[in-house]
């Protein structure tokens, strides 16, 4: 999730590049960078935010140039590790976004040709490819460089004394800003429209050639595309959101994206080892704070369930204040921020205490996974909304990485599980994407639950910790008062408060403890409790017992929680759009919380 921007025109490259790097820096925030075509090719690069950058940036007079804003996920936030980057004899410059997932291998084939590789990013292997094949087409270069990638990316490049910018995308967005005499390359409309409203958008698999005065887009085969311009009516603020209402919703929306950027590379090295470390354990402690504590709770029943490893879950807060056992679990420390201060603080109590740590987190490069011994990154992209969407998906999804490796190493899954799980696992994007296609449903479901003042979140086994989740959305951006409780303490005291104005939302899912949850159901029913049930498509028994239901695609049990959750973001969604709450900055919250 970084921001690209390209200029070819007539006017100062420089301007336009840094106006565009400023509206995109919201997507991404370590690092910043910019080539010129000025007299011979300029590059400048730093770490840090583009507002402190920006006034050390050189000047330069050129027409022609491209930019990037960094959101580190291969390398760490550096001066080198920014884009963009440049080839060895220095005319080639080339920006990136996305995940190469090859860049090993690639890496290790151009270093025996004789190149000389300056960052540790996945990127740089695209500009030395590039390299490789120039032989004066710089669009040719770049097909016959991307030929040679696995992965995702929307990638821009330049070549010193070429008066063309060259483009591709694949699972990545990038939009042509159509001016007179002058054109744009971006990641995002919102880069583009200070100069032009009229895009065009490029589709999955193309590749383009921008010059100052037109635009030829070609296909996967290589077929030329004729293509007209949309003209973009947004506001620049409507341009950031993608043309979502709130940043939430947005994010809601960006989980497959996010689970397959997550899951790129790892499932395959999971066999491997390197996705997560080869250490001799015999019990897991999972630390973490707020949402992560939930993806946490969800990932005690996978690692037990795959791996079957004790493990226990606390909260950071508690954990670093906690006497201690002696004992010296693995202790993963779940942080989507890696700056949260009892979370940091576990982190090094876990250490004094003798314990391997395995930081599992969003932010490359941040304190935490500079403190613990091992880290896993969830790559799911820089998240605006205070709320934790899409890097509560990722996280889930790092919890089965994790239950599949040390499953594999200790021999609890033989390889047709793992195999069977991995194939499971890459579907859930189009599982994720199939809920998304039912938000109007949602929508209307949620009805039954504005009103309320009090809301109990019912699960059974792994998605106990599911509501848990999903009560803690609501909460947070609908200020409603949401308990997330298993279903089966229901009856040892929470029962007394259920009555009409009590709603409850429940899941009931393809597991062996569905039908006790649709007696739980039924107890709450009894109570005239409105019950608002979700379970597997077409589960007509669950239908007939709840005053609504939400169908969720039948997946295996244990993968449930996946498109589980993403109901229950979309049911806090709503709730809260539907009582006018400030949905991406929720009173009293923030982003991350530095203090103990
Ligand atoms: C809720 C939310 C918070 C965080 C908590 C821990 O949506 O985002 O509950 O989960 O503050 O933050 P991290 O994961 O950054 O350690």
């Amino acid at each position: 999730m970084c921001g690209i921007v390209g200029y070819t025109g007539q006017r100062m490259a420089e301007d336009i590049l840094l106006d565009g790097l400023r509206r995109l820096e919201y997507r991404g925030y370590d690092s910043v960078g910019i080539a010129i075509a000025s007299d011979g090719l300029k590059v400048f690069k730093d770490k840090g935010e583009m507002s402190k950058i920006e006034p050390t940036i050189p000047r330069w007079d050129g027409s022609m140039g491209i930019g990037h804003t960094r959101w580190a996920t291969c390398g760490k936030p550096s001066k080198e590790n920014a884009h963009p980057f440049v080839d060895c004899t220095g005319r080639i410059a080339l920006v990136h976004n996305g995940i190469i997932e090859n860049h090993l291998a690639l890496r290790k084939e151009l270093e025996d040709e004789g190149h000389v590789f300056t960052s540790e990013t996945d990127t740089e292997v695209l500009v030395h490819l590039m390299e490789r094949y120039y032989e004066g087409d710089a669009h040719a270069a770049l097909v016959a460089a991307l030929a040679k990638v696995k992965g995702t990316y929307a990638v821009a490049a330049m070549v010193e004394g070429d008066d063309r910018i060259v483009a591709a995308r694949k699972e990545n967005p990038l939009v042509i800003g159509m001016g007179v005499g002058e054109n744009m390359v971006a990641s995002d409309v919102t880069a583009v429209l200070s100069l032009t409203s009229r895009v065009l958008y490029i589709m999955e698999g193309e590749s383009v050639i921008v010059t100052a005065g037109g635009v030829t887009i070609f296909d996967r085969h290589g077929s030329r595309v004729e293509r007209q311009p949309t003209t973009v009516t947004w506001t620049l603020e409507d341009a950031e959101k993608g043309g979502f209402e709130h940043y939430m919703l947005k994010e809601i929306y960006e989980q497959p994206t996010a689970i397959h950027n997550c899951l790129l590379g790892s499932l395959d090295e999971i066999d491997s080892g390197a996705v997560m470390p080869d250490i001799d354990l015999s019990t897991v402690k999972l630390v973490a704070c707020g949402t992560s504590y939930n993806a946490a709770m969800v990932g005690k029943y996978i690692i037990e369930s795959m791996a079957r490893l004790p493990t226990t879950v606390e909260l950071a807060s508690e954990y670093r204040y906690s006497p201690g056992t002696g004992e010296s679990p693995l202790t993963v420390l779940v942080t989507q921020s890696g700056e949260t201060a009892d979370t940091l603080a576990a982190a090094r109590e876990a250490r004094q205490r003798g314990c391997r740590t395995l930081a599992i987190t969003n932010v490359v490069g941040s304190t935490i996974s500079r403190e613990t011994d091992h880290v896993f990154y969830t790559n799911a992209g820089p998240e605006i909304g205070v709320a934790a969407t899409k890097t509560y998906i990722t996280q889930l999804i790092s919890m089965y990485l994790l239950g599949l490796r040390l499953g594999t190493m200790r021999q609890t899954l033989d390889r047709t599980e793992v195999r069977h799980l991995s194939t499971e696992l890459r579907t859930m994007p189009r599982h994720v994407s199939g809920v998304l296609d039912r938000a109007s449903e949602i929508e209307k479901a949620v009805d039954m639950l504005v009103p309320a003042r009090d809301i109990f979140y019912l699960g059974r086994n792994i998605n106990y910790p599911t509501m848990l989740e999903g009560a803690l959305k609501l909460k947070e951006i609908s200020y409603i008062h949401a308990e997330g409780y298993a279903a089966g303490e229901l009856k040892h005291g929470p029962l007394a408060l259920l009555d009409a104005s009590t709603p409850v939302v429940a899941a009931a899912v393809n597991d062996h403890t569905r039908d006790k949850m649709l007696g739980n159901i039924s107890e709450v029913a009894a109570r005239d409790s409105p019950v608002l049930g979700i379970g597997v498509e077409g589960d007509r028994e669950l239908a007939a017992i709840v005053d609504a239901m939400i169908g969720i695609p039948k997946v295996p049990s244990i993968l449930s929680p996946v498109p589980l959750t993403v109901v229950l973001q979309l049911i806090a969604y709503y709730v809260a759009r539907k009582k006018g709450c400030s949905i991406d900055k929720p009173r009293n919250l923030a982003k991350s919380v530095t203090v103990e």
